[in-house]
Parts: C-alpha cells; sequence; structure tokens
C-alpha cells in the first residue's frame, strides 16, 4: 500500500484529500506546524474514514524534524500543501511570505532528493496565470504577471519544482492549478475555518449567515462582466480532494512534469454566488457594494479538458451542493473546529 506525505495536510484542502486518500485505499502521513490549522481537522479525517492518520507537528521549513518522518517512514510520494495563503497579509508582509513559501519547498526537495522520494504533487493555484492570459486558462500558457507577493510565490515554486524534475529524470511533478475551492464535506464535520476575518468570499457568506458578520462588502460592481461582479471558477473542495487521487495515481505512472487545472469551467459572479447560497439555504444575507479590491481580475475560469481527458477527472458537484454543504458545515461549527 502507498504512503503518501501531506505537507499543510492538516489545513482546508490537505484535510479533505486525506480523506479521499484513505477511502481510495492509501496510507496518509501529515506533516503540519499549526500555524492556520489544529489538530481537530485529523481527529475529524479518523471520524469519517475510521481510519488512522500519523501525523507529525512539524515546520515543513524544518529540515532536522522534516527527515525524522522520512526516516520513519517510506514515503512513496508528497502532495506539498504547506504554505502561506493569504494574498492580502502577502503585500504586507512580502519577506515573510517567500521565505515561508520558498522554504517549504526547497527543504521538502532536499529531503525527497536524500531519502529517493521521486514523486511529488504540487498546490499550485490559477493566480500564476496573470494578468495577461484571457479566460477561459488552458495549462500550456505561459505564466503571466502576478499582482502580489502570494501569486509570485506559487510561480517560483513551480518554476523549482520544474527545474528539479528537468535535473532528475527519475522525478514526477505534477503542478495542480487550483481555482476557487470552497464547500465542505457533506458530513458537515469538517471544512474551512479561517482564522480572523476571512479573506475569501465563501468563507465571509457563510460567517454572516450564521451572525459572525453583519453583512458583505461585494467588492466592485462595474467590471465588464454580465452583472458586473467579478466571475470565478468555484470548485467543491471534495471535487479538488479527488483530483489529487487522480493525481497520485497519474505520478505512480508517468515522469516528467505535468499541469493540470482544476476547476469546472463554468464562472459564476459574486452576485450568483450570493443568490443561491440565500436560495439553497433560505438564509438572507445582507450587502452592501463598496470599491473594487485591488488585484482583483474581472475574470477567472479554467479549461479543464485536459484533467479530464489525461487524468479522467472531472468535477461531480454543482454550484447548489456548494453552498448547502458550506452552510451545513458552518451551522454545525459556527467557530469552525475550536468551539466557543
Ligand atoms: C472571489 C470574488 C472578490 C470577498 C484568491 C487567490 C487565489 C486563491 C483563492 C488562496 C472576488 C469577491 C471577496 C468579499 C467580495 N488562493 N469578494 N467580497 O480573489 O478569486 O482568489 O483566493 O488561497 O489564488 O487569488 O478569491 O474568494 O477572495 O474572491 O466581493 O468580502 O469575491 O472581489 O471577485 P480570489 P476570493
Amino acid at each position: 500500500m502507498s504512503k503518501i506525505l501531506l505537507a499543510g495536510g492538516a489545513g482546508y484542502i490537505g484535510s479533505h484529500t486525506a480523506v479521499e486518500l484513505l477511502e481510495a485505499g492509501y496510507e496518509v502521513v501529515i506533516a503540519d506546524n499549526y500555524s492556520n490549522s489544529c489538530p481537530e481537522s485529523i481527529k475529524r479525517v479518523e471520524k469519517i474514514t475510521g481510519k488512522q492518520v500519523q501525523a507529525y507537528e512539524v515546520d515543513v521549513k524544518d529540515k532536522d524534524k522534516l527527515s525524522v518522518i522520512f526516516k520513519e517512514n517510506k514515503i512513496d510520494a508528497v502532495i506539498h500543501f504547506a504554505g502561506l495563503k493569504a494574498v492580502g497579509e502577502s503585500v504586507e508582509k512580502p519577506v515573510l511570505y517567500y521565505r515561508n513559501n520558498i522554504d517549504t519547498t526547497l527543504t521538502l526537495l532536499e529531503c525527497m532528493n536524500e531519502y529517493g522520494v521521486k514523486n511529488i504533487i504540487f498546490s499550485s493555484s490559477a493566480t500564476v496565470y496573470g494578468e495577461e492570459n484571457p479566460v477561459p486558462y488552458t495549462e500550456e500558457m505561459k505564466r503571466g504577471t502576478c499582482t502580489n507577493p502570494y501569486g509570485w510565490t506559487k510561480v517560483m515554486m513551480e518554476q523549482i519544482l520544474e527545474d528539479a524534475a528537468k535535473a532528475d529524470k527519475d522525478m514526477s511533478v505534477v503542478l495542480l492549478r487550483y481555482f476557487n475551492p470552497i464547500g465542505a464535506h457533506e458530513s458537515g464535520i469538517m471544512g474551512e475555518d479561517p482564522q480572523g476575518i476571512p479573506n475569501n468570499l465563501m468563507p465571509y457568506v457563510a460567517q454572516v449567515a450564521v451572525g459572525r458578520r453583519d453583512h458583505l462588502t461585494i467588492f466592485g460592481k462595474d467590471y465588464p462582466t454580465p452583472d458586473g461582479t467579478c466571475r470565478r471558477d468555484y470548485i467543491h473542495v471534495v471535487d479538488l480532494a479527488k483530483g489529487h487521487v487522480k493525481a497520485i495515481d497519474f505520478v505512480f505512472k508517468n515522469k516528467g512534469v505535468e499541469v493540470f487545472n482544476l476547476g469546472t469551467g463554468t464562472p459564476y459572479s459574486v452576485t450568483e454566488i450570493v443568490t443561491t447560497f440565500q436560495k439553497e439555504n433560505d438564509i438572507e444575507i445582507k450587502v452592501e457594494y463598496g470599491d473594487r479590491r485591488a488585484g482583483d481580475l474581472p475574470e477567472s475560469y479554467a479549461n479543464a479538458d485536459k484533467a479530464l481527458n489525461v487524468l479522467g477527472w472531472k468535477t461531480e458537484k454543482n454550484l447548489a451542493d456548494m453552498c448547502r454543504d458550506l452552510w451545513r458545515w458552518q451551522s454545525n461549527n459556527p467557530y469552525g473546529y475550536n468551539q466557543k
């Protein structure tokens, strides 16, 4: 049975991926420093699957501690979720973002090299398409100009991984470019648990719904889109997690670098998101309109053909599922994993 190391596996996408890997028969080891997550998410993974997860409290930048995991386990592949991801914070603290995100990647690659681990899947982002590429994005487009340091760290990490694979022909690297993951596990016991004021749309909507925030501010209504609000490719986090299982099967059978968009291919506007959330959950979301947020593009959505053709993966859940599952999680756990 293959053993997969999830670096940053206690977080939102990592925990959902752990469930899908365990259910597909893989063994899972998690390394996380809980800087933006908590051990409770791993307990929920175990509860959902009825299987055990080996977890190490480790900062992935700490090579001595990370090496222990490779020493104690025969790791067959790594999925690299570990990283800071708040766009606004990255503008204020660029050095922190470059140091953290680049260092985690280099440290993982050094350990993999020392212990002969050849397979890695990386959590990249649609943000690497930058400002100049037209939608829908296809994988062969050149990486573009990012509007913030967080985005640049993703660009740089993709480059580092490509160079590592170029130098070692036995390596297999898959870069997964996520679009906008939302929703939660349908059990209602696992979901996104942002610390502080949420940066992203859906967690904010959910916190307004549960009464933790007064209203949602929609950032801009004068974009060149059908209703004037930005459009994004929202993808259910469980569909996204299943994409990782397909990617794991793929890395074991291939060498070199392959890039896949993980999105639905269908964009929705901010207004459509709010309307659907209200309708599906029969809850009113108070909305105000504000200025555009710096760095936001009018539209971002995938051409998802390659993942279908090569991995045999496509999304199964629709926007209504995303809204209902998010609300089940948020209403059961108003304060996330650390109930007040
Ligand atoms: C979606 C839409 C906002 C909040 C970013 C990163 C990406 C990925 C996900 C991080 C936009 C609007 C939002 C609010 C609003 N990485 N909005 N009011 O900006 O597409 O993507 O997060 O982990 O790499 O770039 O996602 O959810 O922040 O915004 O009107 O209070 O919702 O303007 O149009 P985004 P988002």
